[in-house]
């Protein structure tokens, strides 16, 4: 696997492939990879004649300090992982090489997208995502780009990017990887404790109960209902469980026919927020 730090380095070469009709897949990732990612990076390689992965922890998309020191750093063992998969080309540029010396996002306009959900929650975070990732797309210029469902709301807003800025790249979003029993991957889940990992499945059982209720219960009285049980567990805090439309990720009150819609929530375990989401069936 060859690793870059330098821009200019990585472009270079890059260009190099592309003169020879290479295709390149690329996985943009802040690191502390799991097998989320690395089904990504299959994915990347399977379909394109190169997989590229970034890892590069994004300080603009952090609106908390503590979160962006605590964000898990495994520099060796994502190497590894990505030599494990025949991953062909890593870029890990430093802070400097991104933003040089002005560490500030840019001002995105997402149609709305960007004000649902974890929007309200994590203030300029999609700036700073849209900030990061165009960079990286402008670096890497992949054929196709993967990410992963469970930042749901960041695939559609990734995708609304490509749309607005005519970036010349598919954007494919793939499945939710979870553990044996149903936890969401997430570099986050490394820093649960031990109580609150062995309860986090309760997230997506619940979820899972509340995809079983949908078109029983009206998407008001279900997210009622899901807040009563966070009310009810001792490990959990619930910040938000919303039942929203696919395409503009609007909370909806009525459900209609011919529509998608996906329950999201987001949940503090202790001071680990961790998010997940599930696809309802409109029947
Ligand atoms: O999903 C992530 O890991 C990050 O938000 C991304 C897309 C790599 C941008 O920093």
């Amino acid at each position: 696997m060859k690793i870059f730090t330098s821009k200019s380095e990585i472009k270079e070469f890059l260009s190099t492939q592309k003169k020879d009709k290479k295709s390149i897949g690329f996985v943009p990732t802040m690191g502390a990879l799991h097998q989320g990612h690395l089904s990504l990076i299959k994915r990347a390689k399977k379909k394109n004649d190169i997989a590229v992965v970034s890892v590069f922890v994004n300080p603009t998309q952090f609106d908390n300090k503590e979160d962006l020191d605590k964000y898990p750093k495994t520099y060796e063992d994502d190497v590894a992982l990505l030599e494990s998969v025949n991953c062909d080309v890593l870029f890990f540029p430093s802070v400097q090489e991104i933003y040089a010396e002005n560490i500030v996002s840019d001002n995105f306009d997402f149609d709305g997208l960007e004000y649902q959900m974890e929007g309200k929650f994590r203030d300029g975070h999609f700036d700073g995502v849209g900030t990061i990732v165009k960079t990286l797309f402008e670096i890497v210029e992949p054929d196709t780009a993967y990410f992963g469902k469970k930042d749901f709301q960041q695939l559609q807003i990734i995708k609304k990017l490509v749309e607005k800025y005519k970036l010349p790249v598919k954007i494919k979003g793939r499945p939710i990887f979870r553990e044996e029993d149903g936890l969401a991957m997430s570099s986050r889940n490394t820093r649960l404790s031990k109580e609150h990992r062995e309860a986090a499945p309760f997230i997506y059982k619940t979820l899972k109960k509340a995809k079983k209720k949908f078109g029983v219960k009206a998407p008001e009285e279900l997210t009622k209902w899901v807040e009563k049980q966070f009310k009810k567990h001792p490990l959990f805090e619930l910040e938000y469980f919303t039942i929203a439309d696919e395409k503009t990720l609007q909370t909806v009150t009525e459900i209609k026919e011919n529509m998608k819609y996906r329950a999201f929530i987001a949940v503090f375990a202790g001071d680990i927020r961790l998010i997940d989401n599930i696809r309802l069936k409109n029947n």
